[in-house]
């Protein structure tokens, strides 16, 4: 079953989270540091008349890295192409979109860790120099024409910076990590979001969302919309820190934004292990999930909130934690 806390776009929220999508970096709430660098690039390109630099984001989903990329094509005022590593099957598919390209646009290519040695080769001299180098037909007659491209922009995302081959990786003149957010900074990303789908809502409801999402602005735009339904069926349509509070009670997210699974892993490491140290390989037996799994995609939170360390000895509550599951008895 899909969780609800997850960071990764569920199948029916497309829609949604595309309105949300700030369009201009005055929209575009939080990461300062890469938004005063992009700016400057943007701005520097602009007057040569050129494009700017290869950029490969990295970090973990929902962060921003696909709405940047379309802020970054509305500010340069240029095209935005959409693909992803597992979708440019043959070195073909990728040669189609680059013949494709217009001056200066930009091509986004999303888990770019995921690309073919066959397709990442093209993509080398596509980068490099601008040219395109093609085989056509086969056999003895078989011939390599060399195709001349416009300048255009590649911004590359991953998950996994460390999957990336090193060549595709040093081809970049940009490389930038994905910052979590701030609660301040998901306040106000919810209170746009409220605007744009017309709903009330006060400071103090937004703060409390801000509080049990992760760092993730997609998972605050996701309670945005379930509370939302909630507010104007329970309440009268306005998002207070009550309607909040009861809403998220209900989907089983507790105060600091745990949810069902979160707490059974501490439950077990807790009743099983006394807190440990439990091997990530015994974890991984009583949950009944794999490794990679949990390290990637249940344990973060659960390490960044101070709840679990990772040690040489294994995974280990923490006292902080013990108290707060005390505290809930
Ligand atoms: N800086 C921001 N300000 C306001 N809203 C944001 C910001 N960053 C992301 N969002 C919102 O969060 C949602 C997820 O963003 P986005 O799809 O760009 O994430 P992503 O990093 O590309 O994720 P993935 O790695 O899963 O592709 C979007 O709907 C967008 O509205
Ligand atoms: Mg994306």
């Amino acid at each position: 079953m899909e969780r609800f806390v997850t960071e990764k776009e569920l199948e029916n929220e497309k829609e949604i989270q595309k309105t949300l999508r700030p369009k201009r970096f005055d929209e575009y709430i939080g990461q300062s540091l890469l938004k005063e660098k992009m700016k400057i690039f943007i701005e520097a390109a602009k007057r040569r008349n050129s494009c700017i630099d290869h950029i490969l984001l990295y970090g973990p989903p929902g962060l921003g890295k696909t709405t940047l990329a379309g802020v970054i094509a509305n500010e340069m005022g240029t095209n935005l192409r959409i693909t992803s590593g597992p979708v440019l099957d043959k070195a073909g598919d990728l040669a189609a979109i680059l013949t494709s390209l217009e001056e200066n646009d930009i091509l986004f290519i999303d888990e770019i860790h995921r690309l073919n040695t066959s397709v990442e080769e093209i993509l080398y001299p596509a980068m490099e120099d601008g040219e395109l180098d093609i085989i056509i037909g086969k056999g003895p007659s078989a011939k390599s024409i060399r195709i001349e491209l416009p300048p255009f922009t590649l911004i590359g995302a991953t998950t996994r910076a460390g999957l990336l081959s090193s060549p595709l990786r040093d081809r970049f003149g940009v490389t930038h990590r994905m910052e979590y957010y701030t609660d301040e900074e998901l306040v106000e990303i919810l209170i746009r979001g409220a605007k744009v789908l017309e709903v009330e809502i006060s400071k103090e409801g937004a703060l409390e969302i801000a509080r049990r999402s992760r760092g993730t602005p997609r998972i605050a735009n996701r309670f945005l919309k379930r509370i939302r339904d909630y507010a104007e069926i329970k309440g009268n349509g306005i998002i207070t820190k009550k309607i909040v509070l009861d809403s998220l009670e209900l989907l089983g997210i507790d105060k600091e934004g745990l949810d069902d699974l979160d707490r059974g892993i501490i439950n077990s490491m807790l009743e099983n292990y006394n807190g440990g140290p439990v091997g990530i390989e015994t974890l991984s037996l009583l949950l009944g999930e794999d490794r990679r799994t949990i390290e990637e995609v249940y344990e973060p939170y659960l390490v960044k909130k101070g709840y679990i360390k990772r040690t040489p000895r294994g995974r280990v509550v923490t006292e902080k934690c013990r108290e707060y599951f005390k505290d809930k008895e």
